[in-house]
């Protein structure tokens, strides 16, 4: 049961509890928040990016990223949470047996990223880097100045994420357009788009927001015609995953000023490489995938509620669907 304190009171003993190994650079952290939520939990930390020493009798797992091989070292698993919103790196697993039930947590990485987009287009659409370069060389030119609340903003992925910053902009008086799998209404999104006609929204979008997962679907879906649907000086914002971007034809469609910028959280290569011609252009402003940072407090808040779950055989909570890739 978990009290009002949010203490899990399992109604096993604590020798009936599963043990637990947390894989995590922060997994110390979680020990102490794990240990407050859920007295007596048996607990294994490992924060390092190599494989375990010896194999772990833990039959549940709360990891962000592994080295490979590294689950063929947990042979009684039964159930990891992934430490964050984005499972892909685990499905491309060879070591994840099918038995083993995979969530994902929500954290706050809504809210997280909602913030970072909102701030990236005020940025972009104010001007702030333009007037700071004319400033440099002494320039006193009055530039366009777009509002947020006369534009449209295009959302792909309208999850937790994507709906989190429809909701972040919609102060803003921006119209909301979006794309989401099964094409249900969604609060805040003034049209959402069907996977099918989701190309019929893009010339409507001054900003497109990418907060998909990356599934076998979506992987490689902004390409250069998607790009090139866009209007003349859109904006591109990437927060989903690299794998969704061609990143070729995006570097072409800012050199040819096509796009009026890019903002890119995430790469297909990370950390991306020195030699990537994004880190000079002008118009990308590349962040190293910082849009949403695992937080102890919220991913322990739900990993202790899943595994009051797990411990009671009730269903998990955020099950991932292998099929469906998220
Ligand atoms: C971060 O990219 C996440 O998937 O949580």
């Amino acid at each position: 049961m978990t009290a009002s304190d949010g203490v899990v009171r399992a109604a096993s003993a604590p020798e009936d509890l599963s043990p637990v190994l947390v894989w995590h650079p922060l997994a110390e952290q979680f020990r102490k928040a794990l240990r407050l939520r859920i007295p007596g939990i048996p607990i294994e930390t490992h924060a390092g990016v190599g494989r375990l020493r010896r194999p772990s009798a833990a039959d549940v797992l709360l990891a962000w990223t592994l080295p490979p091989g590294a689950l063929d070292q947990l042979p009684a698993l039964r159930w990891i949470q992934v430490a964050g919103a984005g499972v892909d790196h685990f499905l491309m697993r060879d070591d994840l047996r099918p038995q083993v039930e995979l969530t994902r947590s929500n954290g706050r990485f809504g809210l997280q990223v909602a913030e970072y987009v909102v701030g990236y287009l005020l940025h972009t659409l104010l001007g702030i880097e333009d007037y700071r370069r004319n400033q440099d060389r002494g320039v006193w030119r009055q530039l366009p100045r777009p509002l947020l609340s006369d534009r449209r903003i295009g959302i792909i992925g309208l999850g937790n994420i994507g709906s989190a910053i429809a909701e972040r902009l919609t102060p803003f008086g921006v119209q909301i357009l979006g794309v989401c799998r099964t094409a249900r209404p969604v609060p805040h999104v003034a049209r959402v788009f069907a996977k099918d006609d989701w190309h019929a929204m893009l010339p409507l979008c001054d900003a497109l927001v990418v907060a998909a997962p990356l599934t076998t679907e979506t992987a490689g879906m902004i390409d250069a015609k998607a790009i090139r649907a866009l209007p003349a000086g859109a904006i591109l914002l990437n927060v989903g995953r690299g794998g969704l971007l061609d990143e070729i034809a995006l570097l072409e469609a800012l050199r040819d000023g096509h796009l009026g910028a890019a903002i890119l959280d995430v790469f297909q290569q990370e950390p991306l490489p020195a030699d990537s011609p994004l880190w000079t252009e002008p118009r990308a402003w590349v962040t190293p995938h910082i849009a949403g940072p695992s937080e102890v407090d919220p991913i322990a808040d739900e990993f202790s509620e899943n595994y009051r779950h797990f411990v009671s055989d009730e269903p998990l909570l955020n099950r991932v669907e292998r099929e469906r890739g998220y």
